[in-house]
């Protein structure tokens, strides 16, 4: 049997080196990029993989000029209304992760309205990341901590890496096991920094628009031949009983 990531990652990028190379404003090349993410959700929930997160927006895409960030944000808003019956009925189960309080109203109020419809589902768990930054995260999960601190209610001690886990926007998803990058470059561009801690990394010439099932095969087939050592000796995983602690993945506490 092939090992199957449970927690896929993509970060969707070239969509506007897609829209250069055909001639076409970049917000058509934004528009390309829906074939290829329905298609990941598709793909992803058929082979039974648990969860799928996709970067959208990035916390430094704000800073991209405004015609560009506000058609983005129309096609957000668009795709949403357009999606999420089929979404629901394949029984996938949407949640966001991002500092959504950025975001136009309109667009909170149908991400909350998504999340509200689809959250009983238990198909595929897919978290859309928007206005999201790893730094951002890592920041909101110490500011409740410091928070909690401050009323008393836990001691600085008290912060293990499980606790720190549980207020990150995937608390309660499965670590991430694969994620894949688009566009050609190699970089993480402050997407899930925490959970990339162990996540193997697949990177893919190809432009998101031009993603295809043939291409997620692929990264799907080199994460099954990838060894996971999670810091061990190759000698201690092919005789569990010479490790000093059996159920010991770092980063795995609390997922
Ligand atoms: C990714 O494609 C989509 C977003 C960042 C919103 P880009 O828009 O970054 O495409 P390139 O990298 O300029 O080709
Ligand atoms: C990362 O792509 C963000 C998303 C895909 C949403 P960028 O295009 O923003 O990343 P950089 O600027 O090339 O690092
Ligand atoms: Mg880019």
């Amino acid at each position: 049997m092939t090992q199957l990531p449970r927690h896929v990652a993509i970060i969707m990028d070239g969509n506007g080196r897609w829209a250069q190379s055909q001639g076409v404003p970049r917000a058509a090349g934004h528009r390309a990029g829906l074939k290829p993410t329905r298609m990941s959700i598709q793909e992803c929930a058929r082979r039974g993989i648990e969860a799928l997160t996709l970067f959208a927006f990035s916390s430094e895409n704000w800073n991209r000029p405004a015609d560009e960030v506000s058609s983005l944000m129309n096609l957000f808003v668009d795709s949403l209304d357009r999606e999420i019956d089929e979404l629901h009925a394949s029984r996938v189960r949407v949640r966001f992760i991002g500092d959504r309080k950025q975001l136009a109203v309109r667009l909170q109020t149908r991400i909350a309205a998504a999340e509200q419809r689809t959250g009983d589902n238990d198909g595929l768990r897919l978290q859309i990341a928007m206005s999201y930054g790893g730094r951002w995260d890592i920041v909101q999960a110490a500011q409740e901590l410091a928070r909690q601190c401050s009323s008393g209610s836990i001691r600085p001690a008290d912060i293990d890496e499980a606790r720190f886990a549980a207020h990150m926007q995937l608390a309660g998803v499965p670590e991430v096991d694969l994620m894949i990058r688009t566009g050609g470059e190699q970089r993480i561009s402050n997407f899930l920094l925490w959970h990339a801690a162990y996540a193997e990394l697949y990177f893919s010439a190809m432009l998101w628009p031009q993603f295809d099932v043939a291409e997620l095969e692929a990264a799907l087939s080199f994460f099954a031949g990838r060894e996971r050592r999670f810091g061990l000796t190759q000698a201690q995983l092919s005789d569990p009983a010479g490790r000093s602690d059996p159920a010991g993945q770092p980063g795995r506490a609390g997922q």
